[in-house]
């Protein structure tokens, strides 16, 4: 279902026209859906409740706190990969033993405090992690909750920048080492060795990667049995994809089905992270049209929101539905145009050479599909602040991330003593 229709010419997020939204926030702004946020999460749910599963919410595609409770709140855990996430999940209330720790680089002191919060499970990704959190836990007299994360050299057929299961990539155990790593690991007092994990990368749309990889991990829990490791859980990592434009990916149900049968007979515990596919197309970003430039050659629509704002177009030339908050008429006029923000840098566009009904400056634009993945890669590049984020409920909305002030923005610098000085600094004009 639609979370945001046009209703009576008019675009709404749930019941809530995204005009109020602007008009009383700003633009721009990100704006969610609670029903859509639970509306993906119990697809989830719903598709693997004839499995044991654990849906741990890969927080780093939206960490909103309010975003992480409304599905904390639905039963999802969640999957983290920084102390910053960490923190995030515990004040939004998830059960610590519904935590996963996830990344390559985990410092000493962000495993200490995984182990002090009494989290369910800490992903290890290389040999010197290992002995870092071994000697952490065992000074604490704990054993830390591990899973073997492998990188089963699977080519998930996606972005090159968001593939992360082939050897060539920074992520995982080399999956011909993961049974003598573990060997070694297991012998550690700090260690317990309760699970394998894989994530072989993000907007995935066919199931075949996926599938390959989940089945080598299912032979690797036999060879681990064998060794004499008692797992208990298998983490697939999250990576199901979603539709921007014209992708058919798999339904949750279809996912579900397919890891029962990579996983048939191994009586495990499932754990699944997934980001995109809860987040993804919850949100939109408001943005407002500040000027139409006719150029020789194309058409820029200058809006006011920017590559610092959601930075996948220019990062991943990925694709955003733009629409605009009136619902043009059927026979509008459509224009070829670029949507571009006001950055300096000419891979600052939110879209290239996009057929779209004509607007007009001041007109209210929304960026589909921008829930995921939006927000948090915002920067404040070009000291534009970092915008608010809103999340509708039926008819309301709260500001749950006000607009940066440029208070706040500035505030946060500081002057070394060398450079401080009360006298205004003598003008010389502009050169
Ligand atoms: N688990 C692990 C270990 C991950 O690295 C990721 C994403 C996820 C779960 C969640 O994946 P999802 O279900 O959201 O695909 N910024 C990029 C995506 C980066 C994904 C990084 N890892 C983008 O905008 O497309």
């Amino acid at each position: 279902m639609n979370h945001f229709p046009y209703r009576d010419g008019e675009l709404f997020a749930e019941g809530v026209p995204l005009q109020r939204i602007a008009a009383e926030v700003g633009t721009p702004v990100y704006c969610y859906s609670s029903a859509a946020l639970a509306a993906n999460y119990r697809a989830f749910a719903e598709a693997f409740a004839g499995q044991r599963a654990t849906i741990c919410y890969a927080v780093k595609a939206n960490s909103n706190l309010a975003v992480i409770r409304t599905l904390a709140r639905l039963g999802a855990g969640a999957d983290v990969l920084s102390e910053g996430e960490l923190r995030r999940a515990l004040r939004a209330g998830v059960a610590p033993g519904n935590i996963v720790f996830s990344g390559v680089g985990k410092s000493p002191d962000e495993l200490a405090l995984a182990l002090e919060a009494g989290i369910g499970q800490i992903n290890v990704e290389s040999e010197p992690e290992i002995e870092a959190l071994n000697e952490l836990a065992a000074a604490k007299g704990v054993r830390a909750p591990v899973a073997i994360r492998v990188n089963p050299d699977v080519d998930a057929g996606t972005h090159e920048k968001i593939t992360t299961g082939i050897k060539e990539n920074k992520f995982g155990i080399d999956f011909d080492r993961a049974r003598a790593v573990a060997a070694h690991a297991g012998g550690l007092p700090g260690i317990d060795i309760v699970g394998a994990a894989v994530h072989i990368g993000s907007q995935l749309t066919d199931l075949a990667p996926f599938s390959d990889a989940f089945r080598l991990l299912s032979e690797l829990v036999g060879g681990l049995r064998e060794d004499g490791h008692d797992i208990r859980r298998l983490d697939l990592g999250g990576g199901l994809g979603i539709r921007y434009q014209d992708e058919t990916p798999p339904t949750p149900k279809e996912y579900a089905a397919m890891i029962a049968r990579a996983t048939d007979g191994l009586d495990l515990e499932i754990v699944l992270e997934p980001g995109r596919a809860i987040t993804g197309d919850a949100g939109v970003l408001l943005t407002r049209v500040l000027y139409v430039k006719k150029g020789v050659s194309r058409t820029f629509v200058i809006v006011d929101a920017a590559m610092n704002d959601l930075m996948r177009p220019s990062l991943y030339d990925a694709h955003h539905a733009i629409i605009p908050a009136i619902e043009p008429a059927p026979d509008a006029d459509e224009a070829v145009v670029d949507v571009v923000g006001p950055v300096c840098e000419t891979g600052d566009f939110l879209a290239r050479d996009r057929a779209m009904p004509v607007v007009h400056s001041q007109d209210l634009l929304a960026i589909g599909a921008a829930g995921a993945y939006g927000a948090v890669m915002a920067s404040t590049y070009n000291s534009r602040p970092l915008v608010a984020e809103v999340l509708v409920k039926d008819g309301d909305f709260a500001v749950i991330r006000p607009r940066q002030s440029y208070d706040d923005m500035l505030g946060a610098e500081k002057m070394p003593d060398w450079l401080e000085d009360a006298q205004p600094l003598p003008s010389k004009g502009v050169a």
